[in-house]
């Protein structure tokens, strides 16, 4: 493998001190570059992989500690050498404390620095592995918690891996209990940012100014009661996702002041002046139309299209009645355990009942029901009478099926086999379910009307 040539910078704001380091430095073969203050030196690293930084204490602007702790609050991965002069060293003791890898004392002895910084350097190559592993892992593990193998899910399993690994913001679309939370968690876990924070907020729960004063923050004396300053949502979020639920109920006025954050990346607190900078990705969700909401001017346009960069629709339960007994087996699993029962399964006659259902609040409804029927069961099986009666009760849609009087029950069983067929657009397993068979009746079922035409 071809020897990676590692860049260093160092951070000093006297040129001789450079100068010095660089003689020593650059005939071992590194790719040397410098900074007079922290502010540079901040710039730099961000903008370009260093593998190790040489800082000296007394810099301006950003003293070498601030710096160190910049470079470790936004990630960076470079190894950092603390210079300093001999009054100093309970600060370089200090820096060592908070991240940086070890210090020299200033003069700094040639022989010293040339055996320090390949060590550094080992340092650094170790942590770059480790965060590959780790990277890695982040693609394996499972999509948060989101059961499903339907097709409708693994489109959306496919979905987040797409977007996870882009910049784009994200908005996610569908009937409440659709599980639309789950997926912004599970991008933000599969994204680089998985090690920054999720923070999520409710754009429904607030009136307009509190609502405000969540997502920009205030200064002190911004207004009355504002005593202490405050940092809102996007600073919170920074290097991170925020999760901004019920995004069409955002009124207007705030509407504008968040797009402007979108599209320059930066913003003031309330009565604040200094432009603050974020990072932040944004997923939106809604069960509302956003193209109704636009129609009605109570979404802008232009949000619109800068949020919705990526749509990931979330199907209804009752379009992917194939993951039912998943779920359900699932829910059960972890209700039992949670209530210390030992519940472990669910009859043959309660699936038939929930996959006949509608679902109409969806997983969450489902979830419900399965924990309550947790709860009262008596066996280790769940039984019908542990269901709501909303649901043993339910009609399969509301569909009905037409027979003659006349007709023979050979025939009506047909016709009932087949319309069932129809409804689960040729899902054997679950026309069996439904019609409270095995799978293997079904099947000589449907060899006989093959041959008897
Ligand atoms: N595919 C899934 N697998 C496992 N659990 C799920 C799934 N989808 C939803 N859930 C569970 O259902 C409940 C509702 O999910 P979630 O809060 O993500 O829905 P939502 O779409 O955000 O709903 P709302 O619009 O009402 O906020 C949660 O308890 C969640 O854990
Ligand atoms: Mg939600």
């Amino acid at each position: 493998m071809e020897e990676k040539i590692h860049k260093i910078l160092i951070v000093d704001d006297e040129d001789y001190i450079i100068e010095g380091l660089t003689v020593i430095l650059k005939p071992e073969g590194y790719k040397i570059d410098s900074a007079n203050d922290g502010e540079e030196a901040l710039q730099k690293l961000r903008n370009d992989a260093y593998s190790l930084a040489l800082i000296d204490l007394d810099i301006p602007k950003l003293d070498g500690l601030e710096l160190l702790a910049e470079i470790k609050k936004n990630d960076l991965l470079t190894e950092v050498v603390i210079i300093t002069g001999k009054g100093s060293i309970n600060t370089a003791v200090e820096a060592m404390k908070n991240g940086a890898y070890d210090y020299l004392t200033k003069p700094v002895e040639p022989d010293r620095l040339k055996s320090l910084v390949p060590k550094a350097l080992e340092h650094y190559q170790l942590l770059i592995s480790y965060r590959n592993l780790e990277t890695q892992l982040r693609h394996l593990t499972r999509y948060e918690s989101l059961i499903g193998q339907s097709t409708q899910m693994r489109d959306v399993y496919r979905t987040i891996d797409a977007v996870a690994d882009s910049t784009a913001n994200v908005v996610i679309t569908g009937e409440s209990g659709t599980g639309k939370e789950l997926v912004a968690r599970a991008v933000h876990h599969k994204s680089d940012r998985a090690r920054g924070p999720f923070i999520g907020l409710n754009c429904a729960a607030f009136p307009r100014e509190i609502l405000e004063n969540e997502l920009f923050g205030h200064e002190a004396g911004a207004f009355t009661g504002a005593l202490k300053e405050k940092a809102g949502y996007f600073e919170l979020a920074h290097g991170g996702t925020l999760f901004l639920d019920e995004v069409g109920e955002m009124p207007l006025e705030i509407q504008a002041k968040f797009l402007r954050v979108l599209e320059e990346r930066s913003f003031r607190r309330l009565g604040g002046k200094k432009e603050i900078s974020v990072d932040v990705r944004i997923i939106a969700a809604t069960n509302r139309d956003l193209d109704q909401a636009m129609g009605e001017k109570t979404l802008r346009e232009d949000l619109y299209y800068r949020l919705c960069v990526v749509e990931i629709k979330m199907p209804p339960l009752r379009d992917r009645m194939g993951d039912i007994e998943l779920l359900a087996l699932e829910f059960t699993k972890n209700f039992a355990e949670k209530n210390k029962k030992k519940v472990n399964g669910i009859s043959p006659r309660c699936f038939s009942v929930l996959n006949r259902y509608s679902w109409p609040g969806n997983v969450r409804e489902l979830k419900n029901v399965i924990e309550r029927a947790v709860i009262l069961c008596r066996s280790h099986i769940i039984e019908l009478e542990d269901l709501p009666p909303r649901i043993t009760q339910a009609k399969l849609g509301t569909q009905q099926i037409n027979l003659p009087l006349g007709t023979t029950l050979d025939d009506c069983e047909k016709e009932i086999i087949l319309r069932t067929l129809d409804h689960t657009e040729n899902n054997k397993t679950q026309t069996a379910k439904i019609l409270g068979v095995s799978l293997k009746t079904l099947h000589n079922k449907l060899n006989q009307y093959k041959f008897k035409g």
